[in-house]
């Protein structure tokens, strides 16, 4: 910026100097002015385009900086797999359910818990609360393969290995079954818990536990609530490999 000021203030001297020169001398010098007031037009020109330049510099750097630390908010585009195993939440017991033939495996079964959402250290604390009301309700276990958390981490229950224990649903031999953690029938998922759904989507295909030509569907209990995971649908059904909702009560 100081370049463009000294630049500035030069190109205003030598004008000002030129017209002082003209008015003391005689015609044939004033014949002189026409190119002599001219020329510092040039200069004084580019050194206008030279601010706009560095103006243009410096505010795109600041836009730069400014979506950099909006941005850091955001995980980059090959989101990572973050797995947060059975004893890591301090499950307890051993999963019970039966062996998937991951051979066939070409359904994703995404749900929602419909319980609180969870950060940080607390996403533990709500895994060992949802064991503990799953065992209440007729499962031996958190009956999903996979739990996603609020902050992009993924949660191991029944795994890669076994089938999940939705023994209503008939594609249950034939799907991994991921759950979102929160309720998810007007609050939409946030960004990093939906990059960790795909991000586990494509762990699963890179470890042979997934056909490539796999279709996604999200599970919704209409008698829970006439809209149950509308926001969650919302979010996932313009995803590629989207199929439809598959109703389940
Ligand atoms: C889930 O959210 C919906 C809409 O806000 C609400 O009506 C429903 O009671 C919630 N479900 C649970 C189990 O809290
Ligand atoms: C609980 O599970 C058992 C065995 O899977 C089944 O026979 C029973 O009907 C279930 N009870 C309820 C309330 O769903
Ligand atoms: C999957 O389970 C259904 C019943 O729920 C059964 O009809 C089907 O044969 C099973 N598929 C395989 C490959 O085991
Ligand atoms: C669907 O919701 C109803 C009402 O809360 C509940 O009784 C039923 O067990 C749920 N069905 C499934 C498959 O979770």
């Amino acid at each position: 910026m100081a370049g463009c000021s000294r630049e500035c203030s030069t190109s205003i001297n030598c004008q000002t100097t030129r017209v002082l020169d003209n008015r003391a001398s005689s015609i044939d010098s004033c014949d002189e002015t026409t190119p002599l007031i001219s020329i510092p037009r040039g200069p004084s020109r580019s050194a206008v385009e030279v601010c706009i330049l560095i103006f243009i510099f410096f505010g795109g750097f600041a836009i730069g900086v400014y979506l950099l630390i909006v941005e850091g908010e955001e995980r980059p585009a090959n989101f990572p797999f973050y797995l947060v195993e059975r004893a890591e939440w301090g499950a307890s017991g051993e999963p019970q359910g039966q062996p998937l033939n991951h051979r066939i495996v070409n359904h994703v079964l995404v749900f929602h818990t419909r319980s609180v959402q969870c950060e940080g250290y607390r996403c533990a604390q709500i895994m060992r609360s949802l064991q503990h009301d799953f065992r209440g309700r007729n499962f031996t276990d958190v009956p999903h393969n996979f739990l996603v958390s609020n902050d992009g981490r993924t949660f191991e229950a029944q795994g890669w290995r076994l089938q999940s224990e939705f023994s209503g649903l008939a594609e249950r031999n034939i799907s991994l079954a991921v759950g979102l953690i929160g309720n998810f029938t007007q609050l939409t998922p946030k960004k990093h818990q939906l990059e960790e759904t795909r991000a586990l989507i494509n762990e699963a295909i890179h470890r042979g536990k997934l056909n490539r030509n796999f279709g996604i569907f999200v599970v919704r209990n209409a008698t829970e609530h006439p809209q149950d995971a509308q926001a969650m649908i919302d979010a996932v059904k313009s995803w590629p490999n989207w199929r439809h909702v598959i109703e389940y009560s």
